[in-house]
């Protein structure tokens, strides 16, 4: 079982819960978010969905100019504000079924730079604490996004690890991933596999000599134990924390319930971070906590 323990800003992490991260690459800190602070970030996430989600690239249908378009539109978010619809907004005409504050799947990539009160969120001593205690050498944060798992239409997740999308060597990225609300099997909330980021990288996603952006195998034959599946249903406010190459996943979500989150991705300012990583600090520069 993935270990639950609390933060205490005078103790900091025990020593107990820190071996348990090393063991299992995730773990799950509950009570972490006061609740006034989520329901703040889910109104300023409906606020930055009003003003984004109108010029966000509309269709998921592949003509060529809209595949530029949402290329282009992905490339700026890297270091920008961008609103990603939810496939199942769209019916097979390629018109939004559902009203816009609903068919937003996620905002990206940003966040935490650009927008005050997400910036106010995503800096400070009690993170910088939590990611030092687990071993992470000069935080430099690299990526946010808020995951809306709209009620009826959220998409699936298929198991990945982070470093696949944020490769540093070695590796080094932490994912902090704070559940807005509550998360549970109904609508769609993270699995994950204990213990088996000890097992390396299994795919890198990187820019290529050609300049596109593309998976590359890096371990084809690694076989992930789904029988190791563990569900980690949790209540609002709760940080759950994992390694880079911890593998996890989440079903699509049916109920008529969200399942808002906030995800940070934070490397070592240590680790070599490669040009090829489809995030890069050009214009707006990495920040620590
Ligand atoms: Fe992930």
């Amino acid at each position: 079982m993935v270990h639950r323990s609390h933060f205490d800003a005078q103790r900091g992490l025990s020593a107990e819960a820190c071996a348990a991260y090393a063991r299992d690459g995730v773990l799950v800190l509950e009570d972490f978010v006061p609740q006034a602070q989520c329901l703040a970030l889910q109104q300023r996430a409906r606020q930055l969905v009003a003003e984004h989600a109108p010029r966000a690239p509309g269709t998921v249908f592949s003509t060529t100019d809209q595949r530029h378009a949402q290329d282009a539109y992905f490339a700026a978010s890297a270091r920008g504000i961008g609103a990603f619809f939810e496939a199942g907004a769209f019916d097979a005409q390629g018109q939004l079924c559902v009203p816009l504050e609903r068919a937003i799947n996620k905002l990206g990539h940003a966040l935490h730079d650009l927008d005050p009160v997400f910036h106010a969120f995503s800096h400070g001593p009690r993170l910088q604490a939590v990611a030092e205690a687990l071993g992470l050498v000069a935080p430099q944060l690299v990526q946010s996004m808020y995951i809306f798992k709209q009620p009826g239409i959220g998409g699936e997740v298929n198991c990945h690890q982070d470093a696949t999308y944020l490769y540093t060597a070695p590796q080094s990225v932490v994912g902090f991933w704070f559940a807005i609300e509550d998360a549970h099997r109904g609508n769609g909330c993270l699995g994950g596999l204990p213990g088996a980021h000890r097992h390396g990288l299994k795919e890198v996603f990187r820019r290529q000599s050609d300049g596109a952006l593309r998976l590359e195998s890096l371990q084809a034959a690694m076989p992930w134990d789904m029988d190791s599946l563990e569900w980690l249903e949790v209540r609002q406010g709760t940080l759950i924390i994992f390694n880079g190459l911890f593998p996890h996943l989440s079903e699509p979500n049916h109920s008529a319930q969200s399942r808002h989150a906030y995800t940070l991705h934070a490397v070592s300012g240590q680790a070599t971070y490669p040009a090829s990583n489809w995030i890069q600090p050009s214009g707006v520069p990495f920040t620590g906590f």
